[in-house]
């Protein structure tokens, strides 16, 4: 069973480093596990990461790589090097046996993205594809069950019919968590933090209500202690 405070995933949607860094310092105990995406990775973000780790935090780097497979797999054995405990490639079959080869041996854990959260139906017609994004997401996870990949990101809308396809062994990931109250962005499948722990939701990823908050670490106290209150239902 994982501790409240693990399942609290801050997503680091920065500027840059000193801005990382300062955020870091304003979350201090309050905050375990940091995702780092394209905005600080591109940034400085990874060697960042890399301090992060050292003091003992868990990162989740947030780049959802899709290349050919061999380009992935040695992007994987560098990541898994780095120390990191998630990374996300998108869920396309090639892609993620690529990424299940490339952490061989190490203690990473791969995540694939099944349809971003900002996606509905429409825009994945006008992506090109013929289906839903309920369809669409679970095809995706049954192929990365049977690939071996350790984990979904995921809404928290789709998470009690993903689980019956993940089974228990995969870690279900969701973004798209806005306590009551809080803006809601770009998202568009969203849920409170404790809605989507009952769905079963193993992470919750929460950036803007945290980051953008008047008092950041009061909100992810806020957020933590709403987890374990759900997880204790
Ligand atoms: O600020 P907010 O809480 O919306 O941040 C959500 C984070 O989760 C962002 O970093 C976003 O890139 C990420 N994410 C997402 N939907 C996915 C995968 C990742 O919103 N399917």
């Amino acid at each position: 069973m994982l501790d409240a405070r693990e399942r609290l995933i801050v997503a680091l949607d920065l500027p840059s480093v000193a801005d990382a860094e300062s955020m870091v310092a304003r979350l201090g105990d309050a905050v375990w596990f940091y995702k780092i995406g394209y905005q600080l990775g591109f940034a400085g973000g990874l060697s960042f990461a890399s301090r992060l780790i050292a003091d003992g935090k868990q990162v989740f780097l947030d780049f959802k790589l899709h290349d050919i497979g061999n380009t992935v797999q040695k992007g994987v054995e560098s990541v898994a090097r780095l120390g990191a405990t998630f990374l996300t490639v998108h869920a396309y079959p090639q892609t993620m046996k690529a990424a299940v080869e490339g952490k061989r041996g190490s203690t990473l854990r791969v995540l694939a993205v099944t349809v971003l959260t900002s996606y509905d139906d429409t825009d994945l017609a006008a992506a090109g594809y013929d289906m839903s994004v309920g369809e669409l997401a679970a095809a995706r996870a049954a192929q990365a069950r049977d690939i071996g990949v350790d984990g979904l990101v995921c809404s928290a809308e789709e998470v009690t019919k993903l689980r019956d396809i993940a089974g228990p062994g995969m870690a279900l990931v969701t973004p798209g968590i806005r306590p009551a109250g809080s803006a809601v962005g770009d998202q568009k499948r969203i849920m409170t933090p404790a809605r989507a722990i009952e769905a079963g939701a193993d992470y919750l990823v929460v950036g803007r209500p945290i980051v953008d908050a008047h008092d950041p670490k009061a909100a992810a106290e806020a957020i933590v202690a709403e987890i374990a209150q759900a997880a204790g239902k």
